[in-house]
């Protein structure tokens, strides 16, 4: 097989770890911690208590993402794209590293949107979350939209909500017209992210995974690497570039 010229990736929040942002499902997530918190995390239960949107606000603001600095695997992914092997970067991740790492905004895409942004789930303002989160620091418990009032949440896909209809075609596309699709540091266990893999390889594409635990898509794959990604992107990623040169 001749080595891919055109990578397409798919991230989750195992690439953010090492940055100090926990994931969900891992070992230390936060879910397998506290399940609770996954049933919280539905866009009714927000809508219909607010309690639950006092807690999210809390927990955004203590949130260790805001101190989170991107690691050698986002930087690895940069280097894919320099060496113009990168078709596009696929992200569950709501957390920018991506883009704080250098890779290029428009090769970003954002399927769960951003944590950085917020949005009136009644007009569809959007705010920086810093305004947002100032007057959650300031005491207001669940700030309303300041323009009519509305319920606001952080710019990001709850369970329960639809992804934006193009993000999740431009997703289709990238996943479709690769040579290699790479899933980096995600459980494979959220749809439709996980089913890019599957459009990938209907397409014909090589598929790799790298990810610390077993996911339902490792029968499927060319290659799976269960090692620590701080330590196996990096690896790969030269691997390829020295292969395309
Ligand atoms: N950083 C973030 O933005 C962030 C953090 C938590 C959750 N989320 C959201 O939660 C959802 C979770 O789904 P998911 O599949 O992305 O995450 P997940 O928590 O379901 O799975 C993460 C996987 O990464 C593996 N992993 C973690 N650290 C690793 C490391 N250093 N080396 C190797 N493997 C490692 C875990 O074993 C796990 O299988 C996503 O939709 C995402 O939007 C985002
Ligand atoms: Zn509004």
């Amino acid at each position: 097989m001749n080595e891919p010229t055109s990578v397409s990736v798919l991230t989750g929040a195992g690439i953010s770890t090492d940055s100090g942002i926990p994931d969900f499902r891992g070992p230390q997530g936060v879910w397998t911690k506290n399940p609770q918190a996954e049933a919280n995390a539905s866009i009714d239960r927000y809508l219909a208590d607010p309690d639950v949107r006092r807690a999210t606000w809390q927990a955004r603001l203590e949130s260790p993402a805001w101190r989170a600095e991107p690691n050698v695997a986002h930087r690895a992914l940069v280097d894919l794209e320099h060496a113009g092997l990168l078709r596009a970067l696929i992200t569950q991740n709501i957390d920018e590293l991506h883009q704080r790492a250098g890779s290029s905004p428009e090769k970003v895409i954002e399927l769960h949107g951003t944590m950085r942004r917020a949005e009136c789930l009644s007009c569809d303002l959007i705010t920086p979350m810093e305004e947002v989160l100032a007057r959650v620091a300031a005491g207001e418990a669940d700030p309303p939209c300041p323009r009519c009032g509305g319920i606001q949440k952080s710019n990001t896909i709850s369970f329960g909500q639809q992804l934006k209809p193009e993000v999740i075609q431009a997703a289709l596309d990238a996943a479709r017209s690769c040579e290699l699709f790479l899933a980096v540091g995600t459980s494979l266990t959220v749809h439709p992210a996980a089913g890019l893999c599957g459009e990938a390889l209907d397409a014909g594409a090589r598929f790799v995974i790298v990810n610390g635990e077993p996911t339902p898509y490792d029968p499927f794959a060319d290659q799976v690497i269960n090692e620590p990604i701080g330590q196996a992107l990096p690896a790969l990623v030269k691997e390829l570039i020295d292969a395309a040169r």
